[in-house]
């Protein structure tokens, strides 16, 4: 009875427990994998991935650019996790602000998309140090990414920590989150060989050391044909439809398909057509894929010091769907948009079945997702560059070079990836100055304070050595700079150097950047380039008899990210230093020199806007322009409304620059792209490398540089420069980002609109519904206010620069003009029922250009 008694109290403690572990796991998800596909609850999935990494934009920011990623189309947003940032001092963990993982992951969740979370914690992703704390570089004994003990120990305690973390706020969907896939390691296999036999052992470790954390979802290693089951290998590159996973039982996922590229400083701006991503992404579907991750979705700016190197811009654009200032990048998003609901269309035939290929001809492929239960979706490629018509179950079909049609039915073309139906928008900036009514208060030199960082050494904390020291060594990057100084007695006994003569100096660096002072005066600098880093310079200078001081001051430009033994890139001078007079060399090199990491100004702060300094910034009439090593200063109204702020730093050198106390950068607008090598229009067709479609030949790699809206205060603001190379900051001005122009070409050729449920009134039936322009105003309150060309017929050029061609309809404009004007959204079919037909037997298309209202 006692006994009965005691059991019956505990039973519905016991009941509740059950339920409660029950509706735990019942809100999770069970994501495992077979041949096919990620499969999520038993059911094999589709998915479109894309990756924006938080801390290249801002948390005010994350909703808008994860909507934006939903309403493309996407289902995964991707991220890797970046341990410098999150571990500056061993054992001191920041998730502030726009480091919060927990929080961006959350925001995820909260649009209902999945997360693919890449620890790595190697990243590379054009990151300083490839995302490596630089406090692991002086672990006594440590060798990184191989079998080695004490790098194995950090390894593995970063990625427990972050997983424990995403564990601790149940963000694994094992748990109910939305983390789905999580990556260990990141393109080890592009490198490994360097490693020798230990690689083996380190991937082996890798692997075991993943799955030991027990997340509950797959793990994957990308580019790692070797990845040891059951983590998934995945492909990277700007193709990947001949890839295939190391085990039939592992479904062939593409973790990067890069987007565009990332621009460096001194090169031109790369860019990816449309046309080319989309065929890419339809050739991986046509060819068995079903889980492909852009790299970047939105790629966003590198603020502070975070960029890779060495030179990796400022600007993250990558041209990606959505732009740095979190614009969508169109017709780039809209034509992946209607991509990814077409195969969205196809899913159902994707998961069930592997496809059956059959060739149409040369480089013509035909591949079907036939089911059983009567799906079927068909991909039709031409990869030749020429246009083709082919044959296919009995009907007959125009396949544009270097395309793919897509048939979800196996029947109509409802997508063709060189056919873009969606609009083209122009971003244009807009200048502000003292003249427009923006509350922004001119940058005239009156308003600039300065103070000048000294030449050579002035911080107590300087130190000698003997010959010339490795650079990140030596400041393990706390600070970009690095002093080299030497100091010498010239007298008369010295017959190779007479003072008053004019002396050869020639200094060896390792780069990234150096700068020379004899004698307190500059005297010149070089810089490296992305492909060398190396620097050889040759003066002429004049010594003084007495005492003589050469200052060299060494800068990086973002530390090494790639490649083997990349941390142990090294930079600095190098040496040999010499002088050189009457014939004889000397070399200084293995003299006594004195070092200063870092610059006074960084030591005091003088960016953050402490009182502290305050007293000691001059603002007397005559603000030093042009000259190097000035730290300056000033007050400034933010420009009024929401709109996306910019600076161009055009009349600058180099530098960084810090807003209320926030670094938006490195700012270098001296450094230009090569002048040749690009090309206005690149032609889609054909394999796309990296340097085939380049923009900008001849101008600054960077001029505009994004101030996120969060840096932003209402009232004054506070902007302070350090200008390292001599610039002139009255020069510089505040712009704001704006569409320009909607554009749209469509052809009677193209298919309908595939997003045509948007027109109730149309669902009727897509077939029936023939090729459309469809226009839409950025913001929901914008009304297109004029359409500034229309012609259906043959019209030629390109957004901007529109004409007509050999004919033309005369009634294109007012047609377009009474369905569009006055409405922030309209749609013009492109059919000679609209416009006549102004020239019977060829195929005639409808361009447009129209204005929204601000
Ligand atoms: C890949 C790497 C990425 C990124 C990309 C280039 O090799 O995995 O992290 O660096 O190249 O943007």
């Amino acid at each position: 009875m006692k006994r009965c008694h005691h059991l019956c109290r505990l039973l519905p403690l016991w009941l509740s427990l059950v339920i409660l572990s029950f509706s735990h796991i019942s809100y999770g998800d069970n994501v495992t994998y077979d041949h096919r596909a990620l499969v999520i609850n038993g059911v094999r999935r589709v998915l479109i991935s894309g990756s924006i990494h938080y801390p290249r934009s801002t948390p005010e920011m994350w909703p808008d650019l994860i909507q934006k990623a939903k309403d493309g189309g996407l289902d995964v947003v991707e991220t890797y996790v970046f341990w410098n940032l999150h571990e500056p001092v061993q054992g001191q963990y920041d998730f502030e602000g726009r480091k919060d993982l927990v929080q961006f992951v959350k925001t995820v969740a909260e649009a209902g998309l999945y997360v693919h979370l890449r620890i790595g914690p190697y990243v590379c992703a054009e990151w300083n140090y490839g995302g490596f704390p630089l406090w692991l570089h002086f672990i006594p004994g440590i060798k990184f990414r191989t079998d080695n003990e004490p790098f194995k120990t950090e390894m593995q305690r970063f990625t427990a920590k972050i997983v424990d973390l995403m564990k601790q706020e149940n963000l694994y969907a094992s748990q109910g989150g939305p983390i789905i896939l999580s990556q260990i390691e990141n393109e080890y296999g592009n490198i490994d060989s360097a490693y020798g036999a230990a690689a083996q052992r380190y991937i082996q470790w890798s692997a075991s050391m993943a799955l030991s954390l027990d997340t509950g979802v797959p793990w994957v290693m990308c580019q790692q044909s070797d990845a040891p089951d059951p983590i998934i290998n995945t492909c990277n590159g700007f193709y990947c439809d001949q890839f295939s996973p190391n085990s039939n039982n592992k479904p062939k996922m593409w973790t990067e398909n890069w987007s565009g590229w990332f621009l460096s400083f001194g090169g031109s701006a790369p860019y990816r057509p449309p046309q080319d991503l989309a065929f890419a992404v339809a050739r991986f579907f046509q060819r068995g894929g079903t889980f492909q991750n852009y790299y970047m979705y939105q790629g966003g700016t590198n603020f502070g010091r975070t960029t890779g190197g060495p030179f990796i811009a400022t600007s993250y654009d990558y041209d990606a769907p959505i732009d740095e200032y979190g614009l969508l990048n169109q017709p780039k998003w809209g034509h992946l948009r209607d991509l990814h609901k077409v195969i969205k269309q196809c899913e159902p035939a994707l998961i069930a079945t592997d496809p059956t290929y059959t060739s149409l001809g040369q480089n013509l492929e035909a591949h079907v997702y036939k089911t059983s239960s009567g799906a079927c979706a068909a991909f039709l490629a031409n990869i030749n560059t020429q246009d083709a018509t082919v044959k296919f179950n009995g009907k007959t079909y125009q396949l544009p070079g270097w395309s793919v049609s897509i048939l979800p039915d196996c029947k109509n073309v409802v997508y063709n990836t060189a056919q873009i139906n969606s609009q083209e928008t122009t971003t244009e900036m807009r200048y502000l100055s003292e003249s427009t009514d923006q509350p922004l208060s001119r940058l005239s030199s009156s308003g600039w304070s300065y103070l000048k960082e000294p030449v050579g050494i002035s911080k107590a904390d300087a130190f000698t050595r003997n010959g010339l020291v490795e650079q990140i060594n030596t400041t393990a990057d706390a600070s970009d700079y690095l002093w080299y100084s030497i100091s010498f007695n010239i007298t008369m006994g010295e017959p190779w150097l007479i003072s008053g003569m004019q002396t050869l100096l020639h200094v060896e660096s390792l780069g990234h950047v150096l700068r020379i002072f004899v004698n307190g005066y500059y005297i010149g600098g070089g810089m490296g380039s992305a492909s060398s880093t190396n620097i050889s310079l040759s003066k002429l200078i004049i010594l003084n008899k007495g005492k003589n001081t050469i200052d060299l001051l060494s800068a990086t430009v973002g530390l090494q990210n790639y490649g083997a033994f990349f941390d142990l890139s090294g930079a600095g001078v190098t040496g040999p230093v010499t002088l050189s007079a009457n014939g004889v060399t000397f070399d200084l090199s293995p003299y006594v020199w004195t070092y200063q990491i870092g610059l006074k100004g960084e030591d005091m702060s003088l960016f953050d806007d402490s009182d502290s300094s305050a007293s000691l910034w001059l603002s007397d009439s005559t603000l030093p322009t042009n000259v190097p090593l000035v730290w300056y200063k000033t007050q400034f109204g933010a420009p009024a409304g929401n709109d996306l702020v910019a600076i161009d730093f055009t009349g600058m050198g180099k530098g960084e620059a810090w807003i209320n106390g926030q670094s938006i950068g490195r700012f270098w607008p001296t450094y230009t792209a090569p002048l040749s090598g690009c090309s206005d229009s690149c032609n889609y067709k054909g394999a796309y490398s990296s340097s085939k479609c380049l923009k900008n030949c001849g101008k600054p790699s960077q001029q505009l540089y994004h101030v996120p809206r969060s840096f932003l205060k209402e009232g004054a603001n506070t902007m302070v420069l350090f200008e390292e190379e001599g610039g002139d900051p009255t020069k510089i001005s505040f712009a704001t980002r704006h569409t320009g122009s909607l554009c749209a070409h469509v052809s009677e050729m193209h298919p309908a609109p595939v997003n045509f449920e948007v027109y109730p009134e149309l669902a009727v039936s897509k077939q029936k519904l023939g090729p459309m322009v469809h226009l839409t105003c950025p913001g929901p309150n914008q009304l297109i206010n004029e359409v500034k060309f229309a012609s259906f017929g043959m019209p030629q050029g390109t957004c901007g620069s529109y004409s007509h061609g050999k004919c033309s309809s005369t009634n294109a404009l007012s047609v377009v003009q009474q369905a569009c004007v006055g409405t922030n959204s309209c749609r013009v079919p492109v059919s000679t029922k609209a416009f006549g037909d102004p020239c019977r037997g060829v195929t005639k298309s409808l361009a447009i250009e129209a204005t929204c209202s601000s």
